[in-house]
């Protein structure tokens, strides 16, 4: 995958800022809003490489769409780790699987505290009325969704109370709530689960000990329940604490010791039960939800957790990689039982899921998943096409086209549909002929392509977004 390698992985050096782009097709009259995608900007500072697609410094993505028009800006998110990098031209803070050179971090980072990148890169949330840059750990990176502007680092977390949280927070539009999951390392360490109320500051829910934490991206939330998939990828806190690697390479795979779904009371805030299964790994959770004495969690499930070792770039250089296939799995869980059991809905590589979430979490009815997926023919090595899974009918629907790497589709549901699927799917595909991205307008329904909006320059291969509808009476993020 040398071109487009070098295109999705590589650098971006204009910050630019476009009133029109160039559309073929026709942009519906209904869809009027914003999508903003977070991801790396740069994968190299001066003359240094970051190692893993989950590295880099952070950069926003803005889609404006107006009667039929469309507006781009991209901005880095201004962080600390982003001005140093820019003022010493070296990566000087701890990303995902890259540390600054051992020389330079010993200089100035205590064993007890590490200098964690604060590059928000990972997903976009609207939370108490802001607009955040979220990144796995605590520290939220706040901007303005009009001029993509940093507003400054909102610690929504005092620092004490966990380390590193997930970046898929889980809301309930309902009681404008959002929860997340917050993980504190430390000699007993807890898994604390965290709401916010409105404006309100965040309290804590939730606490449960935990002796060897697991790396969660992730976690599921039903009507009444939340569920921690403690994969079986986790960490001696005390290897945090020395910090003698970057933060994943800490974490080991232990498939002895399986995968089990603590089940919490939402409204008690109480561990229901642990429910065992057989070992597998997760990056994402896509709905769960509760039906008759079954609790069911839908997930893009792996048999390990290898797929971490295949983001690594100089692994991605590599043509002959193979990424991992993930899949849409529906786990089962007796609440009145033991035995947990599985089934694959669909054989289709996924990853970056997503549904109706707005409408349809926790829904027993929701029908459609939407992900990014490896054409079984034409595995390039990365991510080559959008799948769209029926549930109800275990049935798969792909967009593809040779050369093109969509990023992750979104789910944009026309104003008082009745179908679930009746809007559309936005994605930021990477054209590797063209050396550039568009933005792909995709009816979901059909999943044939309605528009595409031509960006004069490549988008690196970024991860999540969300796309903020004008006029909205509630949040209607992803
Ligand atoms: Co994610």
């Amino acid at each position: 995958m040398s071109k487009v390698y070098e295109l999705g992985f590589g650098n971006t050096e204009n910050e630019i800022k476009i009133e029109k782009l160039e559309i073929q097709g026709i942009i519906p009259g209904w869809l009027q809003g914003t999508l903003i995608r977070n991801g790396p900007g740069t994968f190299k500072v001066g003359e240094q490489q970051y190692r893993h697609w989950f590295d880099g410094l952070a950069m926003l993505h803005k889609f404006s769409i107006q009667n039929g028009n469309v507006s781009y800006a991209n901005k880095y998110l201004n962080t600390k780790a982003y001005r140093e990098a820019k003022a010493t031209n070296q990566i000087s803070y701890s990303e995902f699987a890259t540390d600054p050179c051992r020389s330079l971090f010993s200089r100035i980072m205590t064993v007890f505290s590490p200098k964690i990148t604060d590059s928000a890169k990972v997903s976009i949330a609207k939370i108490a009325q802001r607009y955040m840059a979220l990144a796995e750990t605590p520290i939220q990176v706040e901007f303005d969704p009009d001029t993509l502007e940093s507003v400054g680092v909102f610690n929504y977390e005092d620092r004490l109370v966990g380390q590193m949280t997930t970046v898929h927070p889980q809301f309930d539009f309902e009681y404008d709530t959002v929860y997340n999951l917050v993980t504190r390392y430390h000699r007993v360490s807890h898994y604390n689960i965290h709401q916010i109320v409105g404006n309100t500051p965040p309290t804590k829910l939730s606490s449960l000990p935990v002796n060897s934490p697991s790396y969660l991206h992730s976690f599921g939330m039903s009507k009444n329940y939340f569920i921690l998939t403690e994969f079986p990828l986790v960490v001696n806190p005390l290897a945090l604490l020395l910090w003698l690697k970057p933060y994943i390479e800490n974490f080991k795979w232990k498939p002895e010791r399986g995968t089990p779904f603590w089940v919490i009371n939402r409204h008690t805030g109480e561990l229901v039960s642990r429910f065992e299964s057989d070992p597998f790994f997760a990056f994402h959770h896509i709905n769960a939800f509760e039906q008759g004495d079954e609790l069911i969690v839908d997930l893009a499930a792996y048999s390990d957790a290898s797929i971490i070792q295949s983001y690594y770039l100089q692994r991605m250089q590599s043509n002959l990689n193979q990424l991992p296939s993930g899949n849409l799995r529906r786990y089962r869980i007796p609440l009145k039982g033991k035995t947990v059991s599985y089934e694959t809905i669909s054989d289709s590589c996924m990853e970056l899921p997503n549904f109706d979430y707005a409408r349809l979490n926790t829904n027993p009815d929701y029908r459609y998943v939407y992900s990014v997926s490896v054409n079984k023919e034409k595995n390039l090595g990365f991510y080559n096409q959008i799948l769209k899974v029926d549930i109800k009918h275990k049935k798969d629907l792909f967009w593809f086209e040779f050369g093109c790497y969509p990023g992750e589709p979104i789910f944009v549901g026309r104003p008082g549909r009745a179908n679930e699927d009746d809007g559309v799917i936005l994605s930021v595909v990477l054209d590797e002929r063209a050396g550039s991205s568009f933005l792909l307008v995709l009816d979901a329904s059909s999943f044939n392509e309605i528009a595409r909006v031509s960006i004069p320059q490549p988008i690196l291969f970024g991860y999540h977004g969300a796309y903020f509808p004008e006029n909205h009476e509630k949040s209607e993020l992803l």
